[in-house]
């Protein structure tokens, strides 16, 4: 790995533990003003000083985040479907590394949908993004998309479409917790952050994150499960206690029930 490589990944994930918090807020790429991040400047600042690295769009970075803030970037830059659309998968590369560059990201992020209708115009788009930042020094992170159509998310399938994308190249992959999630990071080459999924009660997301780290992850890229609690701020840190301080999920849990009872 070239120096500018190698700096950019411990801007995302901590040398010093080799962990990271991720925060996801790039939702509204393909659908829109979601639940709780309608504003996105209202839902990204009071998080953003427990985050490690925030994942979002180009158009929501440059319109809604202080240029003086203080996290990494990771730029979306997949898209081109919507919710209501036809196919979910059928992405392609939206923002250049030339723009990600100018924003001073320190990685790209693109989804790649294995075993839909567009998968080859998918990983195509993943090996073009890798050739790319690979010039310029830039990780490319790729997240194993679940689209519609696919409601599979065995470990069998999840371990097939990260370790397609490690094999392409990318430098970390963000996929889904799955029941024997071990395999998926083991048959996986490169760091694994999990993403936190459609929002479930607060407790039983600790456990995922905990479980994760457990079974080999490098952390968490996490979106509804932190802005969409009534308590995001609680839930972030707690998440962060797991992720950077080693707490069990019950830990965590108990902080974030003292945290989010003294709001
Ligand atoms: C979809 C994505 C999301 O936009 C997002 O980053 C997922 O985060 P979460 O599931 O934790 O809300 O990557 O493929």
């Amino acid at each position: 790995m070239d120096w500018g490589l190698k700096n950019r990944m411990s801007k995302i994930i901590r040398p010093e533990n080799g962990r990271a918090v991720m925060l996801a807020v790039d939702h509204g790429y393909f659908l829109g003003p979601t639940s709780r991040l309608e504003v996105p400047r209202t839902t990204i600042a009071p998080l953003a000083p427990y985050a490690d690295s925030i994942m979002l769009t180009r158009g929501v970075l440059r319109s809604s985040v202080d240029p003086s803030i203080c996290n990494s970037i990771v730029l979306r830059v997949s898209g081109g479907a919507s919710i209501v659309g036809e196919d979910l998968s059928n992405e392609g590369i939206i923002t250049s590394v030339e723009d990600a560059l100018r924003l001073n990201a320190s990685g790209i992020a693109l989804s790649i949908f294995v075993g839909s209708k567009h998968e080859r115009q998918t990983l195509l788009a993943l090996s073009e993004l890798v050739n790319e930042g690979q010039k310029h020094g830039m990780p490319v992170l790729a997240v194993t998309a679940v689209g519609k159509e696919i409601g599979q998310k065995d470990a069998r399938y999840l371990a097939l479409a990260s370790r397609i994308a490690a094999e392409i190249g990318a430098h970390i992959v963000k996929t889904y917790y799955c029941e024997d999630f071990e395999k998926v990071v083991e048959s996986c080459p490169v760091p694994i952050v999990v993403a936190g999924g459609k929002k479930i009660p607060e407790k039983d997301a600790l456990e995922l994150t905990y479980n994760s780290l457990k079974a080999g992850a490098a952390g968490v890229d996490m979106g509804r499960n932190i802005w969409q609690s009534d308590h995001p701020v609680p839930m972030i840190k707690a998440v962060r206690e797991i992720v950077h301080k080693d707490a069990t999920a019950k830990d965590a849990y108990e902080l974030f029930k003292k945290l989010s009872s003294k709001k």
